[in-house]
């Protein structure tokens, strides 16, 4: 760790809450895949924050169109209309193919998921009283406010904060009768990610995602997918869901954005269409910050350059060529199992619980990932990602297993 990291280190044990057990680099700037940190050494950015930032860092159409709207007009909360807003509603309605699309704005995932069950609450409610439960799938991950942790399965993270509640029943992500025995009458939605990203790049079957649709049409209750990692073009479509079910005519009700929405902005939003898209009322649900013209302009300059620069198409290309060579590393390292995910959320999966230790090694060898479970390590470039910068990817992860696994057969 250099000097100028180790000074902020110790500032920041004495002045933050140590709710972060941050790797032993601080960044200071970045430029597409890349980041350079205080001391100047620069870093392949295979994360793009966690799945945040998928135009790269400091993009031009970004930066410019933040300067412009924060220069012309910044605030004036939800009491007015300001143009922005709405037309990054309308372009999200065009890019779900919904004619009936309506939006709402927050400003992260936890609060896109909260503003979503709120939703099918009072929709719930309005088919009968007791209609208040939420189905929702063990290693899904929707957030840290209280309704998202309930709904987050994984018990490890109720634990300190119980109770929470006892309106979510979880249900495994492989597994689609269990799914349709536990939606009943007194269910109000089911909850489910395409690819369980926080839950270790686990894809959820297409089986299950329409054993979820099924099961929400026998009892009225509404289908949401939590897209906040995979939408907007990461998984090779528009929406995760559009891949998983390609060909079928299933739909969620409600979709919930944020992570890439604004490129590293804080914005949220939850679409719904049909009866969903017609629930709130005023009063309902609100925020201060929620939907501002600078984070609607960004997002709305990000939604250009995804379809200016075809990066739907390119997750989907690049993305095939990342899972074939982290498969591939299998071949050359006995610490690694394979690989699994879909476009450009992938992971390396390992033999033994050093996830860990090959992060570290890839920051050493420039390369940022993380581990998202003790035995796998999840590559999420940008959509912008070059060819060579893929091959960079895969060369520094190759260093990295070397120097953990020391059981390469090269
Ligand atoms: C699928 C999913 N939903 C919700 C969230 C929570 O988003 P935020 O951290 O913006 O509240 C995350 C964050 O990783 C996520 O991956």
């Amino acid at each position: 760790m250099n000097a100028n990291t180790e000074q902020l280190r110790a500032r920041e044990a004495a002045s933050l809450m140590h709710t972060y057990a941050r790797q032993p680099v601080a960044f200071a700037s970045g430029e597409g895949a890349w980041l350079t940190d205080v001391g100047g050494r620069r870093y392949l950015d295979a994360l793009c924050g966690l799945s945040v930032t998928a135009l790269g860092h400091a993009h031009p159409a970004v930066a410019d169109a933040v300067a412009a709207q924060a220069r012309t007009l910044l605030h004036t909360s939800n009491l007015y209309f300001t143009e922005p807003q709405i037309a990054l509603a309308e372009r999200l309605g065009a890019t779900l193919g919904w004619s009936d699309a309506r939006a709402f704005f927050c400003n992260s995932g936890a609060e896109a998921n909260e503003a979503a069950l709120k939703l099918a609450r009072l929709h719930g409610k309005r088919r009968r009283p007791d209609a208040v439960e939420v189905v929702a799938l063990s290693g899904g991950f929707h957030g840290r406010t209280f309704g998202a942790l309930l709904a987050t399965g994984n018990p490890d993270k109720h634990r300190p904060f119980e109770p929470l509640g006892d309106w979510v029943v979880h249900v495994p992500h492989d597994d689609p009768a269990a799914l349709d025995a536990a939606v009943g009458p007194r269910t109000s939605a089911v909850l489910v990610e395409v690819v369980q990203g926080e839950g270790g790049v686990r894809v959820v079957p297409p089986e299950v995602l329409r054993a979820a649709r099924a099961a929400c049409d026998r009892v009225g209750a509404l289908l949401i997918v939590d897209e906040v990692q995979t939408g907007l073009g990461r998984l090779g479509s528009w929406y995760g869901w559009q891949t998983a079910l390609a060909g079928r005519p299933v739909e969620p009700d409600v979709v919930c954005l944020a992570k890439a929405l604004a490129n590293g902005l804080p914005i949220g939003a939850i679409v719904a269409r049909g009866e969903a898209a017609k629930v709130f009322e005023p009063g309902d649900h609100a925020t201060t910050f929620g939907g501002g013209p600078v984070v609607c302009a960004a997002a709305l300059a990000v939604l250009d350059v995804i379809e200016r620069e075809g990066l739907v198409e390119r997750a989907a290309r690049v993305g095939a060529t990342l899972a074939r060579a982290t498969t591939d590393l299998a071949d050359r390292h006995g610490v690694v199992l394979g690989g699994r995910g879909r476009g450009l959320l992938q992971a390396v999966t390992l033999t033994e619980p050093c996830a860990p230790a090959v992060v570290g090694a890839a920051l050493d060898a420039g390369l940022i990932v993380n581990a998202v479970a003790p035995d796998a390590v999840r590559i999420a470039p940008p959509l912008t990602v070059s060819d060579d910068e893929v091959e960079q990817i895969v060369a520094r992860l190759d260093t990295a297993l070397g120097a953990v696994g020391g059981r390469s057969s090269t």
